[in-house]
């Protein structure tokens, strides 16, 4: 019996294999945050002025453990979608300058580049990377391969999200940073899925969610800025700031984005301690791996297709896409919820259709056996 499932909210009927796309938040948290929203109804003025600042410098403050950062160093955002906006739409990316992507971008972040490219005459240049890649190594060497002069911006996934690689973010950062360019990770689906250490990771930017895989409510997502760059970022909504204690303008501009609920971002910390109960990273991360490796061959074999990763480093250890054969898959996700219930995203991807799994702590075996017999009857 797996006890955690009794602690999320998802329809028990569904094979819920689709964590990867909006997350899913735990009991204890999901009620901390209804206790927070009862709080802010209760006594606006509380909880948005006078504790507003306190508030939201203990929030930071969690996360900042979490992610091995100082707390100053982090913003709060409702999801990646804006705090990457909030950081592309920043930088001073000028006529000639070449922003540096990769093939594997989330669809609305490959949107948001060739736009801002468009409109100041930079070029967005999307590293090629044929699947399954080789080894990390070779992701890396296809990045280097694209650095020239003009490369002022790099910009990549932690975890790619169609294609669900675990990128070698520590060596793509230093390559950034030796060709002198500025370093934009976007995070959306690492931190809680793999440990995060800013430090560490040295980028110039990252921009994660707290709502996917750190199990929070949705609205809590967060920028990054090193200390080189915090002064340069600024909101697409701007506020009047001067709320919290940090004195950059990644803080004064956006603590204080006018009147929001908050709950969301105040219980991020409820999240943290839910995955430090449950011991997380020691238990349900690996037991997540275990089961994806345990129907891995059985599932290739349903699909016929071949393998997308040939390397163990690659592989994120809670995600993992699947090419599907030759064919009309348009509603394929459709049907499988339909039919069968069972939840999982279908990508029309140039690399090729595929379909993605996230396992989670209220997935067992049961959800993927069904999985895999709905493939059957559908491929
Ligand atoms: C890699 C990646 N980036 C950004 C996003 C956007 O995240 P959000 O919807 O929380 O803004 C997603 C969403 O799934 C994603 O997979």
């Amino acid at each position: 019996m797996n006890h955690l499932k009794d602690q999320f909210l998802l329809d028990p009927e569904v094979a819920y294999l689709n964590h990867g796309s909006y997350g899913a938040c735990p009991r204890p948290v999901f009620e901390a945050y209804q206790k927070f929203q009862h709080e802010l109804e209760q006594e606006p003025a509380t909880l948005l002025y006078r504790e507003f600042s306190r508030r939201m410098q203990e929030a930071r403050t969690g996360l900042s453990l979490f992610l091995n950062c100082e707390s100053d160093q982090i913003a709060f955002v409702r999801n990646v979608t804006y705090g990457l906006n909030m950081v592309a739409q920043s930088l001073k990316i000028n006529e000639g300058d070449t922003v540096l992507a990769t093939e594997h971008e989330y669809g609305a972040v490959d949107r948001m580049w060739e736009t801002i490219c468009n409109e100041r005459g930079a070029h967005l240049v999307r590293v090629k990377m044929p699947l399954p890649l080789e080894s990390a190594c070779s992701a890396v060497d296809l990045l280097k391969a694209k650095i020239d002069p003009s490369v002022k911006f790099v910009t990549f996934p932690h975890i790619s999200p169609e294609t669900s690689q675990l990128f070698p973010i520590h060596e793509l950062t230093k390559i950034a940073r030796s060709a002198g360019a500025v370093s934009v990770i976007d995070g959306a689906h690492a931190p809680g899925q793999v440990p995060v250490d800013l430090k560490e990771i040295g980028a110039d930017f990252y921009v994660g969610n707290c709502h996917k895989w750190m199990l929070s409510p949705k609205g809590a997502g967060f920028v990054y800025a090193s200390r080189e760059h915090e002064d340069g970022i600024r909101p697409p909504a701007i506020s009047w700031g001067n709320i919290s204690e940090g004195n950059s303008s990644l803080l004064l501009e956006n603590d204080w984005q006018g009147t929001i609920d908050i709950s969301s971002i105040l219980a991020v910390q409820d999240a943290i301690d839910f995955l430090n109960k449950n011991r997380w990273f020691e238990t349900v991360v690996p037991r997540s791996r275990q089961l994806i490796s345990e129907f891995n061959e059985t599932i290739l074999e349903v699909t016929g297709m071949d393998d997308l990763y040939l390397h163990a480093d690659l592989q994120p250890p809670q995600m993992r896409s699947y090419l599907l054969p030759e064919g009309d898959h348009s509603s394929l996700h459709t049907d499988l919820f339909h039919r069968f219930k069972v939840e999982v995203p279908v990508f029309l991807n140039p690399k090729g259709n595929m379909f993605r799994i996230s396992v989670q702590a209220y997935n067992d075996g049961s959800d993927l056996e069904r999985l895999v017999n709905a493939l059957k009857e559908m491929l």
